[in-house]
């Protein structure tokens, strides 16, 4: 088999076959195609797309390129929960000790951020000391013994993945369908969940711009995890405006804790709650949707949900009080309110923009090596649809640095369109697949 002649394949829109795929995978994880004859194909599937068998097949060589997670010495149905990303989401920190105090078993595999904020493992980091650098034994028996565990990218998930991402990156090839579903699910199913629960973003701070391509992944998504017997859920969210009030790490976190005290955002307590009722019904703890909603409310009003935080924090060698006094965690030294010249009502923020704010206090990487600073980033008072006047608060924004406080106060204002008039109401939850 020669590279040369499947990238003319595909080039001419012919579909690949299982062995070419695996050929191609197998010989690029192992540095015997370069780069430039993979940026070709890359570029071939982005104009050629790929049909269902061949997204099954690349899906498959990915995940198989490392080291797949076993799983098996987990008791019970393990449950997966995966974001496709976006401003403001720090959804696992609230959900994942949530569905756990309900009896779930959640083993997780988190990653670090590139761009507006830092990942879950970032986000969690502001508990002094936890770790995500744990082993698969130490991963396998904390599940076990509390039902909850969140582990590092330690083992070698998807190598494959990993090197074609960095490719696709530079080579303007990431917003390609089966591209992008194979990359997720081979990372899913290589870290051994029985049941994956997708949050699959749609608006302006997601991937997926347009609602009819966030349907079409989720549906992607969930054919590939069903064809290897995955019990599979995909749930379609807004991003078009950021999710809940805090955007940066540590006032994230602070939200999550908020949040499973029961003074929550109303959006974000709804989509743990709709998460966690899909997550709670694959973990075979409830016999019914109805009932798997009032478990997870009742987690939140007994305070065990927020118990199970504190001992998973624990468990990874995390300081557990600052679950309960969060002004234990990293704080910035400037807090300022954006204040609003007009008076009106908030038609649309572009979330984006509030994800770039977050970035130039330095709440985020711009590259892998950057150094995040857990402290800084805004809490937003005005969403779309509220009313506004004019000397009123927008955001309070955390800073370190007034340069940079500045400049992302006046990104800030330009994100935000006040208008006359309110806008119609918009769904947080826009359907859900299965
Ligand atoms: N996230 C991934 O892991 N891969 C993609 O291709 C896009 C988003």
């Amino acid at each position: 088999m020669r590279m040369y002649d499947l990238i003319m394949k595909k080039r001419g829109g012919g579909a690949l076959s299982a062995e070419e795929i695996d050929y191609m995978i197998s010989e690029y994880t192992q540095n015997r195609i370069p780069d430039y004859q993979m940026s070709a194909m890359m570029m071939a599937v982005y104009f050629r797309g790929m049909n269902e068998e061949e997204t099954a097949a690349l899906t498959m060589a990915m995940a198989r390129s490392g080291d797949m997670l076993d799983l098996s010495a987990v008791d019970g149905i393990k449950v997966d929960k995966h974001s496709t990303g976006g401003v403001g989401d720090k959804t696992s920190i609230a959900l994942a000790p949530m569905a756990a105090a309900c009896g779930v078993k959640i083993a997780k595999m988190s990653g670090r951020g590139l761009g507006h904020t830092g990942g879950t493992i970032d986000k969690l980091e502001s508990f002094k000391g936890f770790t995500t650098g744990i082993t698969a034994e130490h991963f396998i028996s904390q599940v076990n013994n509390i039902g909850i565990s969140i582990m590092g990218q330690t083992l070698d998930i998807a190598p494959a993945d990993k090197k074609l991402y960095a490719l696709r990156d530079v080579t303007a090839t990431v917003d390609n369908m089966s591209l992008i579903a194979s990359s997720i699910m081979s990372k899913k199913l290589a870290s051994g969940a029985d049941a994956i629960v997708l949050d699959v973003k749609t608006g302006s701070g997601a991937f997926m711009k347009k609602e009819e391509d966030a349907f079409a992944l989720a549906r992607e998504m969930t054919a590939l995890g069903k064809s290897v017997g995955k019990n599979m859920t995909a749930i379609v969210s807004d991003m078009d405006q950021p999710l809940g009030l805090a955007v940066g790490n540590a006032l994230e976190v602070k939200e999550a804790i908020e949040t499973l005290q029961g003074r929550g955002p109303a959006d974000f307590t709804k989509l743990c709650i709709t998460l966690g009722t899909y997550m709670v019904m694959a973990g075979g703890k409830a016999g019914s949707m109805e009932e798997a909603e009032s478990m997870l409310r009742e987690v939140i009003e007994n305070g065990k949900a927020l118990n199970k935080l504190a001992e998973f924090v624990e468990a990874q060698g995390g300081d557990k009080r600052a679950v309960y006094d969060t002004s234990l965690l990293p704080q910035a030294t400037i807090v300022e309110e954006i204040i609003s010249e007009k008076e009106g009502y908030v038609n649309h923020i572009s979330c984006d923009e509030i994800g770039i704010c977050s970035l130039i206090l330095g709440g985020g990487r711009e590259t892998k090596e950057s150094e995040i600073d857990l402290s800084v980033g805004l809490v937003l008072h005005k969403k779309v649809g509220d009313h506004v006047k004019a000397g009123e608060s927008l955001a309070a924004i955390h800073a370190n640095d007034r340069a940079k406080l500045e400049a992302a106060r006046e990104r800030f204002l330009a994100a935000y369109t006040i208008s006359d008039t309110a806008p119609a109401p918009s769904e947080l939850i826009k359907g859900i697949l299965r």
